[in-house]
């Protein structure tokens, strides 16, 4: 009877957190759906309602980023941290509740991955050096130290890469490497700034294949 008291004090606790965290994940389909009023435009317009974008790698992938991360970035374009024409007037517009909806909205969300262009077996193999083992002539830590085996992600804070699309890796690195991103100043721009044009697309090219070459086992 103890043990069963327990368990239900426990569940009428637990029940209002459940229930508003149903709440949040429906704001933030609506949200992605419809955006907030005339300030912030529906995210499925370019990254679509399931979070994979539109494959062109224009935009990131963000199905199943984590939902931290993803608030991070908010606040990091708002303050222009991180420079984006696109991304910073609709992070200044959305309230901190609604972004934490959205975020968890699209942490949530599954979404297949789908690619457009196949990438060269000798920069892919070069990718794969430096996200596993790194160069050490360069300096350069394993990028799977921090980004996880198999680049997919260390929860929270760091993203995965694996899956995501090569244009945008790559243009990151670019802009750590020129200063236009300025978050994770002593992580990622000192990295950044080791690689050459070269390694950045080869890395980049890397990590997109790690998924299509999974979907491609699966079928
Ligand atoms: C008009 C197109 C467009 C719309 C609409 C848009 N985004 Fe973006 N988003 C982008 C682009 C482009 C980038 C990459 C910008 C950069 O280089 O930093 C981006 C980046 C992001 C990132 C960073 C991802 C990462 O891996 O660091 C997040 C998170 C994000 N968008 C969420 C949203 C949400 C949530 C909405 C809706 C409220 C939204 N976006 C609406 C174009 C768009
Ligand atoms: C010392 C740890 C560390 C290492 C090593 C590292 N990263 Fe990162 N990386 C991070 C962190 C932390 C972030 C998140 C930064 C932020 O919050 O904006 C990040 C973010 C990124 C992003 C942004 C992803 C997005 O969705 O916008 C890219 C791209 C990236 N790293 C690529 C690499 C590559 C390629 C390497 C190897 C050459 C590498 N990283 C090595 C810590 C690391």
């Amino acid at each position: 009877m103890r043990r069963f008291v327990a368990g239900l004090t426990a569940f009428l606790f637990a029940l209002p957190l459940a229930v508003r965290a149903q709440d949040s994940l429906k704001r933030g389909a609506d949200i992605a759906a419809n955006g907030v009023g005339d300030a912030v435009p529906a995210c499925s317009g370019c990254h679509m309602q399931n979070g994979i974008a539109d494959g062109s790698g224009a935009f990131p992938r963000l199905a199943g980023q984590s939902a931290w991360y993803m608030s991070r970035q908010f606040a990091d374009y708002a303050s222009g941290a991180r420079t984006s024409a696109l991304m910073g007037p609709i992070a200044k517009a959305l309230s901190a509740a609604d972004g934490a909806a959205v975020a968890a909205y699209y942490a949530n969300a599954e979404g297949p991955f789908v690619f457009n262009k196949r990438a060269d077996a000798m920069l892919v193999e070069r990718g794969r050096q430096l996200a596993r083992t790194g160069d050490q002539a360069k300096q350069l830590p394993a990028c799977n130290n921090c980004h996880g085996p198999g680049g997919i992600g260390e929860f929270p804070a760091i993203p995965y890469l694996a899956g995501q699309y090569a244009d945008y890796v790559a243009l990151q690195l670019q802009m750590w490497k020129s200063g236009a991103r300025k978050d994770s100043a002593e992580g990622m721009a000192d990295i950044a700034k080791r690689l050459s044009e070269q390694d950045m697309a080869a890395v980049a090219a890397y990590y997109q294949q790690l998924r299509e070459a999974s979907a491609q086992a699966a079928k």
